[in-house]
C-alpha cells in the first residue's frame, strides 16, 4: 500500500469515524467531505454541519469531572507567577470577554486582532472570538507597527486586543505604543483593549481603548454567553505564515475541519492521557500554538502548560526546571530549542528532575539526529524523542511515527498520519519508487487543510489534478516513512544531481564544533550550481580558519564529491524568521556576493545578522574556498 493512491472512500469512511467521535456539532454534517482534487475544484468539508470551536474547548467539559481540571498553567517569566484555569474559570472569562466584544459590536464575521505576549488572556481571546463567531488573527508579540499595521489591514480587523508590554527574555517590551502607531494609520480598527501585564505608563485614546479587566468586571457583564452555531466552512482564524519564504502571505482556517484536525491529530501523536501535563513551546502566533497549545489539547480535555517569554531565559537551566515544576509529561518543541539546551550542556538537570518526560516531539525544521539522540538519553531511561511535519496550510501534523518507538534520531518524520495520502513525485507529478528524492505531495483533501486550498484557483498552481504540493522535497523509504529533504526553492542542482538543504546541514551538524548550518547553492559555472554552507560553532569553540579546515575533511567524510560545499562561512548567527526558521533566499544571496536588494526584511528575527555576514565574507578570514 505503501506510496499507492488511498481509496477515496477508505479515505472517507476514517475522517467520518474520526469525526463522529471527536465532534459535537448543533448540526450534524450530512457528507464528511465533498469534492476531491481530481474530480472537483472545490472542496467542502462536514457538508451542512454546524458547530463551535470554544464549545469544544470549553463547554464540553463542564458536564463531565473535568470542570475542576485544570485546563491552563500559565508560567510567567518570573518564577513566582502562576496562574491556573480551570475548564470552569476558563468558560467564565471566555463568555465575559465574548459579551464585551458583543457590547462593543463585534459579531460574526469581524475579525479580530491579538497582539499580545504569552498570557492566558490570550488563550481566552482566541476562544471568546471562537464563541462570537469572530474569526482572530494572532500576531506574534515581537512583529513591528508596520508588520502589525499590514495584517490589521489585510483582514480588515474591526477590534484590537493587546497589552501595556510584555516581559521577554528580562526585558520589559511596550506593546501598546506599538499597536497605537499601527492604529494610527489604520482607523477601521473601532475597539482597542489593553490586558495590562507591565504596569508601563500607556497612552488610551479615549472612546477608543479601554483596560480588558475593567470591561470585563462591569456591571452588565454576564459570565455566561450563548456560542455561535458556525458553520463548517465559517473562517475560525486567520494566520500569516512566511514559514517557507520569509514573505508574509494568509492563510485562512476554518471551523469544522480544522477542528476534526486538531483533534485528531492531537490524540493520534501524543496519546494525551487524563492527568498529562502537556508543553507546547511554539508562540500561540503560530500554526504550532494554535493547533497544540489551545484547539487540540483542549478540545481533548487536557491540561496545557503556557510560558511566557523565552523558555530558555536566562538559561537552559529555566527550561528544565519549568519541566521539574509542573512535571511535564509530553513535550513539543522545535529543533532550535533542542540545539541550544545540547550547547548549554553545563546546566543539565540530575535525570530525576526529567523522570515524568514520556514523549518529546520535535516541529518545524530537520532535527539532526545527533540532537535528538542527545535529548533522549537525558531522563536516565529513554524517552521517545520523535520528528513531526506540520504547515500552516496544513493545520496541523500531517507525518509523524505510528508509534513514538520510531525516534527522530532515524532521521525520518515517520508515516502520513491515519487518512492523510502522501505520495513523492517527480517534475512532472510521475510517482517515484522507494528512496527517490522529489516533491512531497498530498494526494487527497485531509480536513486541517487551509480554506484557500478548498477554493478554486486562488493559491495557483499549488493544488494540482495530482493533489496539493506541500513545496517540500522528500524520499520515501521501504516502511513509508519520510524523510523531509528541505523546501523545493531551496533545492541545489550539482550537474544536474538534485540536493535538498537538509542532507547536507546533517552532515555539518554531525561535527561536534557545530550547532547551526545552513547550505545553499550558488551559481557555478562548470556544474550550473555547486554548494555554499554556512556555519555557526558552538560557543565554546572560535569560528577559525582551522576550524573550516577540519570541517572540509569530515564533510569530505560524510558527503561524495558533487555534495562538497565550494564554499565555507563561518556565521556568529543566521538570518532566521521570528518563528526561528532559516531564511536560506537570503543566505543564497550573500553567498552569490550580492550585498543588497534583499527586500522585504520583515519577518526576520534580527536584521542585522545580514550586515555581519557580508561583513565576514568580504573580510574572508572565516571562510575558505575548497579546491575540488
Ligand atoms: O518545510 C517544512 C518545514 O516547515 C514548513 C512549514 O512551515 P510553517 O508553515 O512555518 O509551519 C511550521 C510548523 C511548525 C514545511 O513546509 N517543516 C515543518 N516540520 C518539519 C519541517 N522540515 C523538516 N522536518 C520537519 N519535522
Amino acid at each position: 500500500m505503501a506510496g499507492e493512491k488511498g481509496t477515496l472512500p477508505s479515505l472517507r469512511q476514517y475522517w467520518a469515524t474520526q469525526a463522529n467521535e471527536l465532534l459535537h456539532c448543533s448540526r450534524r454534517w450530512e457528507q464528511v467531505v465533498r469534492g476531491d482534487f481530481t474530480t472537483t475544484p472545490t472542496v467542502e468539508w462536514l457538508v451542512n454541519g454546524e458547530l463551535n470551536a470554544a464549545v469544544h474547548c470549553v463547554d464540553r467539559h463542564l458536564t463531565t469531572g473535568r470542570r475542576n481540571k485544570a485546563a491552563l498553567i500559565w508560567q510567567g517569566e518570573r518564577d513566582h507567577e502562576v496562574r491556573v484555569y480551570t475548564y470552569q474559570m476558563l468558560f467564565s472569562e471566555v463568555c465575559r470577554l465574548a459579551n464585551v466584544m458583543k457590547k462593543k459590536g463585534i459579531g460574526r464575521g469581524d475579525c479580530v486582532a491579538i497582539y499580545l505576549p504569552m498570557v492566558p488572556e490570550l488563550v481566552v481571546t482566541m476562544l471568546a472570538c471562537a464563541r462570537i463567531g469572530a474569526p482572530h488573527t494572532v500576531v506574534f508579540s515581537g512583529f513591528s507597527a508596520a508588520s502589525l499595521q499590514s495584517r490589521l489591514e489585510d483582514c480588515r480587523a474591526r477590534m484590537l486586543i493587546t497589552a501595556d508590554g510584555g516581559l521577554r527574555a528580562g526585558r520589559s517590551i511596550p506593546l501598546k505604543p506599538t499597536a497605537d502607531s499601527a492604529l494610527e494609520e489604520f482607523a477601521e480598527v473601532g475597539s482597542c483593549l489593553v490586558v495590562r501585564r507591565t504596569d508601563q505608563k500607556v497612552e488610551m485614546v479615549p472612546g477608543r481603548d479601554s483596560w480588558y479587566h475593567s470591561e470585563l468586571s462591569a456591571a452588565d457583564i454576564s459570565s455566561d454567553c450563548e456560542a455561535e452555531s458556525m458553520a463548517a466552512g465559517d473562517p475560525l482564524f486567520f494566520l500569516y505564515t512566511s514559514g517557507a519564504t520569509g514573505l508574509p502571505k494568509q492563510v485562512r482556517h476554518g471551523t469544522g475541519g480544522y477542528l476534526l484536525h486538531a483533534l485528531s491529530s492531537c490524540r493520534q501523536v501524543f496519546r494525551l492521557e487524563e492527568d498529562d501535563i502537556f508543553w507546547s513551546t511554539a508562540d500561540l502566533g503560530w500554526i504550532t500554538g494554535h493547533t497544540y497549545s489551545v484547539y487540540g489539547p483542549l478540545g481533548l480535555g487536557g491540561t496545557v502548560l503556557l510560558h511566557e517569554g523565552v523558555p530558555l531565559y536566562p538559561g537552559a537551566a529555566r527550561f528544565w526546571q519549568v519541566v521539574e515544576k509542573f512535571r511535564v509529561n509530553k513535550l513539543y518543541t522545535a529543533p532550535a530549542v533542542i540545539r541550544a539546551l545540547r550547547r548549554a550542556e553545563g546546566a543539565l538537570p540530575p535525570p530525576a528532575a526529567l523522570s515524568s518526560l514520556r514523549l518529546v516531539a520535535s516541529v518545524g525544521e530537520p532535527v539532526d539526529p545527533g540532537s535528538a539522540g542527545w535529548f533522549a538519553g537525558l531522563a536516565g531511561r529513554p524517552v521517545p524523542v520523535i520528528d513531526t511535519w506540520c504547515q500552516t496550510e496544513a493545520g496541523g501534523i500531517l507525518f509523524a511515527p505510528r508509534t513514538p518507538d520510531d525516534p527522530a534520531s532515524s532521521g525520518t518524520v515517520g508515516t502520513p498520519l491515519p487518512g492523510i495520502d502522501a505520495a513523492v513525485v517527480d517534475e512532472s507529478g510521475h510517482l517515484l519508487p522507494t528512496g527517490g528524492c522529489g516533491r512531497l505531495l498530498i494526494r487527497h483533501p485531509w480536513p486541517g487543510m487551509a480554506l484557500q486550498l478548498q477554493e478554486e484557483g486562488e493559491i495557483g498552481g499549488v493544488v494540482t489534478d495530482g493533489g496539493y504540493d506541500t513545496g517540500d522535497l522528500a524520499r520515501r523509504d521501504e516502511e513509508n516513512r519520510y524523510v523531509i529533504l528541505g523546501r523545493q526553492a531551496d533545492l541545489i542542482n550539482v550537474a544536474g544531481q538534485q540536493l535538498g538543504t537538509a542532507e547536507i546541514e546533517a552532515a555539518l551538524l554531525a561535527h561536534p564544533s557545530i550547532i547551526e548550518a545552513a547550505a545553499v547553492g550558488i551559481a557555478d559555472t562548470e556544474r550550473g550550481q555547486a554548494v555554499y554552507a554556512f556555519v555557526t560553532p558552538r560557543h565554546d569553540v572560535p569560528g577559525t580558519r582551522r576550524l573550516l579546515e577540519e570541517l572540509r575533511s569530515h564533510l569530505a567524510d560524510k558527503l561524495g564529491p558533487a555534495v562538497l560545499p565550494v564554499g565555507l562561512q563561518c556565521a556568529p548567527s543566521l538570518p532566521k524568521t521570528k518563528s526561528g526558521k532559516i531564511v536560506r533566499r537570503l543566505l543564497r544571496k550573500i553567498a552569490s556576493g550580492e550585498d543588497g536588494g534583499f527586500g522585504d526584511l520583515s519577518a526576520l528575527a534580527d536584521p542585522s545578522v545580514l550586515a555581519v555576514l557580508l561583513a565576514e565574507k568580504r573580510r574572508g578570514e572565516t571562510k575558505i574556498h575548497l579546491n575540488l
